[in-house]
């Protein structure tokens, strides 16, 4: 079922998507040793701004600070004044000292301390560290916080997880396609007062776990479409399977078996490329116990989108980005290595991609095209650039005949998404309450934004084709919600099923750079249905 011939294009002859690793592993540890006593290369405590206020004397009232502030002769309450550093969230100071057991001291801004939304600025806390360490080459740091003791021993496991997290995603750069590059120095990060023992190593090993999948995700979306090619993807698909072998059995399909399935619209997607298409399908099994519930997680996985003959044109239209428009799969695969390392008991999770290339050549898809899906609808072609859901339409019959209970898919489907929540907010569109509550408290666990629009059955009546049974694309009105309900015609009725349109998030346009958008929200979602 396998047939693999690696790229050769770019990057040598050895060119495959990951060739050259670009991160070093960081560990944690977590301490109860008393700060002062810590020995390394930053020590960076996270303070509100209630933790910086003085007393008529200048001095801090904050226990932790003043202690700390003692040691150094009050250079901490001196630096303080002088930068007018007050907490704020997103400032940060550092001092370079000499003769105690760290070598530098930084005060990070928290803001104003806990709030329900803390996480997020425990997670800018992480992200400081990790810009620091980077810009002292530092390779051990701690971190602690001013105020620690008031936090519950529950918000101290999350807290310490989402320092972790920042400075884990924080510290990683996506080198592996420079000729030239910086090694990570960072090798250890110690959290100081955040509680110690098993259950905070079991956290902080669940987020490394994470954000191994996070950075796959990244690395799978920023590898170009002349190195990561629906072959390359189905290697990748399978790496992960043999690297977790006791949990993951992988299939992959090629054309012809494809066409055996009667996956007449998946194909026509992929007709014009000399890339052949391949479908991806990982199914994993818990190691031991029973199964209660059955998933599947579905992507979009186009490794690259120049429209068909409809090709992107103007400004705006994004072509030369769109090596992204494999994201879903990339959310897919990234949450498959995460959970290949958690092995969550009592779920069997179905990880399903129809990869390949939307092209323009004499074998594509014409507008005006005729397609039978693999459920036997009919669909005429109106657009091809409207690819995405025409992949998605067999690979979502595909995961029903898996037998699952629930389905989720992600996909950067839309345009219309971008323009309607712009570019960090993914849409999810579920004709189950149940499910989006479920998907929606998972991407709060994971610090992701989603927001859910309307399944709007009405706006059906204008993807009616004369001679099939529907068109591929409605007009330019509502484009998010018409796609939503086009990928709902390929869905049982039998099935929970939800839908993540993810075209905003899958990239941060400032960074120039892939997010990993998708991954933590799915694991959270899987761990959620397991039995743990
Ligand atoms: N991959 C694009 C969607 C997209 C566009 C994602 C821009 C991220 C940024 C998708 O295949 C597409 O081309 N959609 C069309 C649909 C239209 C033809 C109905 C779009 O959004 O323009
Ligand atoms: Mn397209
Ligand atoms: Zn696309």
């Amino acid at each position: 079922m396998l047939n693999v011939h690696p790229t050769t294009d770019l990057v040598g002859e050895e060119g495959t998507f990951s060739k050259k690793k670009s991160r070093g592993r960081i560990s944690f540890a977590a301490k109860d040793t008393n700060l002062l006593e810590w020995k390394g290369d930053i020590l960076a405590v996270g303070v509100t701004e209630k933790d910086m206020t003085k007393d008529e004397n200048s001095k801090f009232q904050n226990v932790f600070l003043k202690t700390l502030d003692s040691q150094l002769n009050g250079l901490l309450s001196e630096v303080s004044t002088e930068e007018d550093f007050t907490g704020k969230a997103g400032q940060s100071t550092i001092l370079r000292l000499s003769g105690l057991g760290t070598k530098r001291v930084s005060l990070v801004g928290l803001g104003k301390g806990p709030t329900d939304s803390s996480t997020s600025a425990y997670r800018s806390l992480g992200e400081s560290v990790a810009s620091l360490a980077k810009a002292s080459q530092a390779n051990n740091v701690a971190v602690a916080l001013a105020s620690s003791q008031d936090l519950t021993p529950e918000l101290k496991l999350t807290t310490a997880s989402a320092i972790a997290k920042g400075t884990l995603l924080g510290s990683y750069e996506d080198n592996r396609f420079k000729s030239e590059s910086k090694k990570l120095a960072l090798k250890s990060i110690d959290f100081l007062g955040l509680g110690a023992g098993p259950e905070l190593e079991k956290k902080l090993k669940y987020t490394q776990d994470i954000c191994s999948g996070v950075i796959l995700g990244k690395e799978l979306v920023n590898a170009p479409a002349n190195v990561l090619t629906p072959e390359i993807l189905a290697e990748e698909a399978v790496k992960i399977a043999s690297t977790y072998s006791d949990v993951y059995t992988a299939t992959i399909l090629d054309a012809e078996q494809c066409k055996e399935l009667k996956m007449g619209s998946f194909l026509a997607v992929g007709a014009a490329s000399t890339n052949p298409p391949k479908f991806i399908h990982l199914c994993y099994k818990p190691p031991t116990g029973s199964v209660k519930t059955k998933l599947a997680l579905v992507g979009k996985g186009l490794t690259f989108d120049c429209g068909g003959y409809n090709i992107k044109t103007g400004p705006g239209c994004m072509i030369e980005l769109m090596k992204f428009d494999m994201g879903g799969s990339a959310a897919v695969l990234g949450a498959a290595k995460a959970l290949g390392q958690i092995k969550p008991p009592g779920v069997e999770v179905h990880f399903i991609v129809a990869a390949c290339e939307n092209m323009i050549s004499g074998t594509g898809m014409r507008p005006g095209d005729i397609l039978t899906a693999s459920n036997g609808k009919t669909i005429e072609v109106n657009n091809t650039d409207a690819e995405g859901r025409l992949t998605l339409a067999d690979a979502l019959v595909y995961a029903c005949n898996q037998d699952v209970d629930k389905i989720v898919d992600l996909a950067t489907l839309t345009g219309a998404c971008i323009v309607a929540l712009g570019p960090s907010i993914a849409g999810i569109f579920t004709p189950n309450d149940n499910l989006a509550k479920e998907v929606v408290a998972a991407s709060e666990v994971a610090g992701e934004k989603l927001w859910r629009l309307p399944m709007e059955e009405s706006y059906w009546d204008g993807m009616k084709s004369g001679v099939a049974d529907m068109v591929n694309t409605g007009g330019r009105q509502g484009g998010s919600i018409t796609a939503a309900l086009f990928l709902k015609q390929f869905v049982s009725e039998k099935v929970e099923w939800l839908h993540i349109d993810m075209a905003g998030p899958v990239w941060n346009d400032k960074k120039k750079a892939a997010t990993g958008f998708g991954v933590p929200t799915l694991v959270e979602w899987v761990v959620a249905n397991s039995s743990s």
